[in-house]
Formats: structure tokens, C-alpha cells, sequence
């Protein structure tokens, strides 16, 4: 496994496994690996001939008060993890060289990243489109996977794909939870022992959500009151939004249907946690 931080170099090895007619799996990430991300390189491993991940902490994702700068960096580990998951490349760039001091272009995605976390976190979906943009350029993979986990990331990511006309083919895998229905973060290290039980608000939320309309609940509305009133009951808890959106274009819904999202973020003490389900 080679580390690679050369944007070029990494250019050139991908042109080089092409060549060989290999196709080239790429999972994008911001390091501090845990399960949620290897179930995506595992995958990305088997489908493919080659398997690159990118371990970047992108700087034009995070507000100025967001934690850009405790965001967990543990190469040394993760390179492990990687290693032992059959990884071929980590390409770990400067952000330097990603962003040097004359650069300027940004990928906008209109709408869809002023929904949900759009509002809450000003500029993240446009730091988020930019960095996955240049990396799948620079990489240019035949398979990029990303997870459920950040829905709006995903929903966000196959619509650059496809409004600029990418040959990437889009993978979008499962949330991995905690036994306890916990979805795995990175952010989950900052929890301590209250907030870790707190954090569980979030996905009983979801259960919660599901059952009621297992009994045939439909009212959006209702959900997400009876949704916040469980989450409210966690003292470290502050809501960000709870919202029921269409999956795709993520507009809110008055009635749950086939294609809805439940997505929420909510702070437990310091730290805002995301998640969601399909229905
Ligand atoms: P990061 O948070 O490191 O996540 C990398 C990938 O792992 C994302 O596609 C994310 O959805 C997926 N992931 C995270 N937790 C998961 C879980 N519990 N189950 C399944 N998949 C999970 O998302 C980012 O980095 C960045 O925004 C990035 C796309 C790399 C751009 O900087």
C-alpha cells in the first residue's frame, strides 16, 4: 500500500491502472476510519481492481465556528485499517496543494444544499461539492462509494455526477450502526459517557418514526412532534431540525410516501450528530 500526498502522482497511477484495463474503486473520506467507512472500502474492494482511498480533512466544508480544527487526524491508524482492508493507494493531499492561495472555482448545487443541514451549516454543501468534484477528477475512479449515513451528501454527489456529465458510476452503502442503533461518526469520539447514552436519541427517534408508520401514521407533522418530544427527553439534546423530505429532491412532505427521508441533526452537548432513514 502506497501513501501517496502528490495530486500528479496520483493522476499518473490512476492513468496507469486504466491502461491496464483495471477499474479503479474510490472511497473518499476525512479519516478517523471506522466500520461505516470499511464497509465501503470493503465493498469498493471487491467490485474492483484497484482500490484508492482519499483521507482528507477539506477545510471549505467547515463553518468558521465548526471544528475544523479537533476533527480527529490519526493517520498512523488508519493507514493500518486500510492496509489490512486491501487498500492499494491513500491519497492524503496538503490542503495547500488542494486549495493554493490564487484558487477560486467552487461547485455550487442549488437547492438541494440549502435544504436540510444547508441551513444550518452555510457553505458546507458547496465545500463538500467543490473538494468531491476535484478528488474524483483526480482520481477519476470507475466506482466512487459513499454512504447513506449523509444523505444529503449523497443525494448531492449523483446530482454533480450528473449535471456534469461524470462517468463515475455512484455507489450510496448502508448506515452501520452500533449495536445500539447508534450510527457510527467519526464525530462519536468527542461523546462522552451522558452523551453517549443521549446520542441515542437519534436513532430511537427513527424507530419510533418507523412503528408509527408501521401503524399507519402519515401526518409529517405528527411524526416529527412525537419525534421531538423523545429527543427532548435527553438532557444534552438540542434539536437542529427534524424534517420528513422527498429522497430525491428534498423538499418537505406533509405525508410520508414511498420515497421519503426522516433526517435530522441535533447537538448532544458540543457536538452535531446527523442521521436518517428511508422509508
Ligand atoms: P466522512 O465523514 O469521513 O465519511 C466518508 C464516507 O463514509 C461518506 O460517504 C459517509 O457517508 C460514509 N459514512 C460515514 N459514516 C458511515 C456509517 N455509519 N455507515 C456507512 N457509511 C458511513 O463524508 C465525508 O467524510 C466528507 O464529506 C467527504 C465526502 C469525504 C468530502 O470531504
Amino acid at each position: 500500500m502506497k501513501i501517496v500526498r502528490s495530486i500528479r502522482l496520483m493522476t499518473e497511477i490512476s492513468r496507469g491502472e486504466k491502461s491496464k484495463g483495471r477499474s479503479i474503486g474510490f472511497v473518499p473520506t476525512m479519516g478517523a476510519l471506522h466500520e461505516g467507512h470499511l464497509s465501503l472500502i470493503r465493498s469498493a474492494g471487491k467490485e474492483n481492481n484497484f482500490l484508492v482511498v482519499s483521507i482528507f480533512v477539506n477545510p471549505t466544508q467547515f463553518g468558521k465556528n465548526e471544528d475544523f480544527k479537533r476533527y480527529p487526524r490519526v493517520l498512523e491508524k488508519d493507514a493500518l485499517l486500510c492496509k489490512r482492508a486491501g487498500v492499494d493507494v491513500i491519497f492524503y493531499p496538503t490542503a495547500k496543494d488542494m486549495y493554493p492561495s490564487e484558487y477560486k472555482t467552487y461547485v455550487e448545487v442549488e437547492d438541494l444544499s440549502q435544504a436540510l443541514c444547508g441551513k444550518f451549516r452555510p457553505g458546507h454543501f458547496r465545500g463538500v461539492a467543490t473538494v468531491v468534484t476535484k478528488l474524483l477528477n483526480i482520481v477519476s475512479p470507475d466506482w466512487a462509494y459513499f454512504g447513506q449515513k449523509d444523505a444529503q451528501q449523497a443525494v448531492i454527489i449523483r446530482k454533480i455526477v450528473t449535471d456534469l456529465n461524470m462517468s463515475v458510476k455512484v455507489e450510496i452503502m448502508p448506515t452501520l450502526r452500533e449495536k445500539d442503533g447508534l450510527a457510527l461518526s467519526s464525530r462519536n469520539l468527542y461523546l462522552n459517557q451522558e452523551e453517549r447514552k443521549d446520542a441515542l436519541g437519534l436513532s430511537q427517534s427513527l424507530k419510533l418514526a418507523k412503528d408509527l408508520i408501521r401503524q399507519g401514521k402519515t401526518d409529517s407533522s405528527a411524526i416529527i412532534n412525537s419525534m421531538r418530544k423523545l429527543i427532548r427527553a435527553k438532557k444534552s439534546a438540542r434539536i437542529d431540525y427534524i424534517a420528513i423530505v422527498d429522497a430525491q429532491n428534498l423538499k418537505p412532505l406533509k405525508k410520508v410516501s414511498g420515497k421519503s427521508l426522516i433526517a435530522l441533526a441535533v447537538w448532544i452537548g458540543k457536538t452535531r450528530l446527523i442521521d436518517n432513514l428511508k422509508i
